[in-house]
């Protein structure tokens, strides 16, 4: 079968706005605002389509959230800040189909009847933030962003689209904290209700979505909403862009149907592991999401649901392999050192818990702790999740915790048998001095 590409179209120079214009640029906004904004939201429901962000979450429905009526102000914020480690793929897009991604606010911003949309993308991605402000500048001089696109599509809707650089924060890609954070303020993340939908930038009822879903939706409506949702997975339908990193011959962003399976993508497209090795193991989805071994992913697809089902998720597409040789306890230690590092420190379980974490990590990778310190490791996790204000908690707790349980023969091969403490290393009258602390290892 013939793999459908709605994204990464394979067409030289689709970032030229003349070559998206040949290649039926705008076309599908132009459909899109033949019909009622209400129909628009019914197509994307139709279609299946669910959010990249990580969460997969079902786009239309999400879209139908926003307050409807006259004299009411609505944002989107697209979500470009992408700074997960191993995710990579939104980059691809501002690249190769900036104009696609434009189109697709367009049309959202039609259906939710959005008058002005903020696109934030990642602080460090200077290159990519200059192509986008030049495809905006196009798109605009153009007439089809700003008050001019009235005349052009001869509608009396409009939108601006206005760039937002990005903080340089991880946590800023929560959509709450990128709120915040595009009002001018330190991104930190806010308590949900209120949604975003109730309240969001500037206390306006606002809709987030990231880069990938936004830039899917004109492909839905260039090949009709049936046959995107006949494309992959019936529960989690269309293409997705895997960006794939690690120890493999051919790292990059493939966009394939959901449901490809994990080790397809990984011999047939990444080019197979590098120097002919074995798989020890494959983050599916971003550095949070639930590390598998090498007996897991066989025969794996990777959609939302399948994924799901074996405790890990398919995040934001982001596929991190590791080889045969690699030390997974630094790999745990390293990625464990990133979010204590991206803690916005609101909460404790997160502030404290992520630097416990990667104490205890440190320690074990450095051959300083003992057996127990494993247990104490996934205690730790165990008490963050689901215990914060934004998912930076679980996404922080998930790599230690499941590095650990999965891989616990190379953490105690790392660790001190256990300690105990006996009376006869107490001395007398210090038992709060170091000389007290004479453990024996055993
Ligand atoms: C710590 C953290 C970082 C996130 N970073 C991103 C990001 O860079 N891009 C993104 O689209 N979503 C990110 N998300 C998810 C967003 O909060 C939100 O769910 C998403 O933008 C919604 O878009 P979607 O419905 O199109 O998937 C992040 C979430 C958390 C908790
Ligand atoms: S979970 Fe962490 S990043 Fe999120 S609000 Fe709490 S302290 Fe901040």
């Amino acid at each position: 079968m013939q793999t459908p590409k709605l994204i990464l179209r394979d067409i030289p120079n689709l970032n030229k706005i003349e070559v998206y214009l040949e290649n039926g640029g705008f076309d599908s906004f132009r459909k899109a605002i033949a019909t009622t904004p209400d129909d628009v939201i019914d197509v994307v429901k139709k279609s299946g389509l669910r959010g990249r962000g990580g969460a997969c979450f079902p786009t239309g429905l999400k879209w139908s959230f926003m307050p409807k009526g006259d004299g009411i102000i609505r944002y989107l914020a697209c979500n470009g800040d992408e700074s997960e480690p191993g995710s990579f793929k939104d980059r691809k897009i501002f690249e190769d189909n900036p104009f696609q991604l434009i189109e697709g606010m367009l049309i959202a911003g039609y259906a939710m009847q959005i008058t002005a949309a903020y696109l934030y993308i990642r602080g460090e991605y200077h290159k990519q933030y200059d192509i986008m402000q030049a495809a905006l500048d196009e798109a605009y001089a153009r007439g089809f962003v700003g008050e001019k696109m009235k005349e052009t599509f001869g509608t009396n809707f409009s939108m601006n689209i206005y760039l937002h650089k990005g903080a340089g924060a991880y946590v800023c890609g929560e959509e709450t904290a990128q709120m915040t954070s595009a009002e001018g303020y330190r991104g930190t993340p806010r308590i949900k209700p209120p949604f975003p939908a109730q309240s969001g930038l500037w206390g306006k009822p606002t809709t987030v979505n990231n880069v990938e879903t936004i830039a899917t939706v004109p492909a839905i409506f260039r090949i009709g909403a049936e046959e995107f949702s006949k494309i992959g997975e019936p529960k989690h339908c269309g293409t997705l862009l895997f960006g794939v990193s690690g120890h493999v011959n051919k790292p990059g962003v493939y966009e394939l149907p959901t449901g490809t399976l994990l080790t397809d993508i990984i011999e047939n497209y990444a080019g197979g592991v590098r120097g002919g090795k074995k798989i020890k193991a494959v983050i599916p989805g971003g550095a949070s999401m639930p590390v598998l071994r090498a007996d897991e992913i066989e025969g794996l697809p990777m959609d939302a649901e399948h994924l799901k089902a074996i405790g890990s998720g398919v995040g934001t597409g982001g596929i991190m392999v590791m080889d045969e040789d690699t030390d997974v306890v630094h790999v745990a230690r390293r990625i464990s050192h990133f979010f204590h590092h991206e803690s916005c420190g609101q909460c404790t379980p997160c502030r404290a818990g992520t630097g416990w974490m990667e104490k205890i990590l440190t320690r074990i990778d450095e051959g300083d702790a003992v057996k127990s310190d494993i247990d104490l490791l996934i205690s730790v996790a165990e008490q963050i999740e689901g215990r914060t204000i934004c998912a930076l908690g679980d996404a922080a707790a998930w790599p230690p915790k499941w590095f650990a349980k999965k891989f616990r023969a190379d953490f105690e091969k790392k660790c001190k048998d256990e300690i105990v403490r006996t009376p006869k290393n107490i001395v007398h009258g210090k038992q709060n001095s170091p000389e007290s602390l004479q453990y024996i290892v055993k």
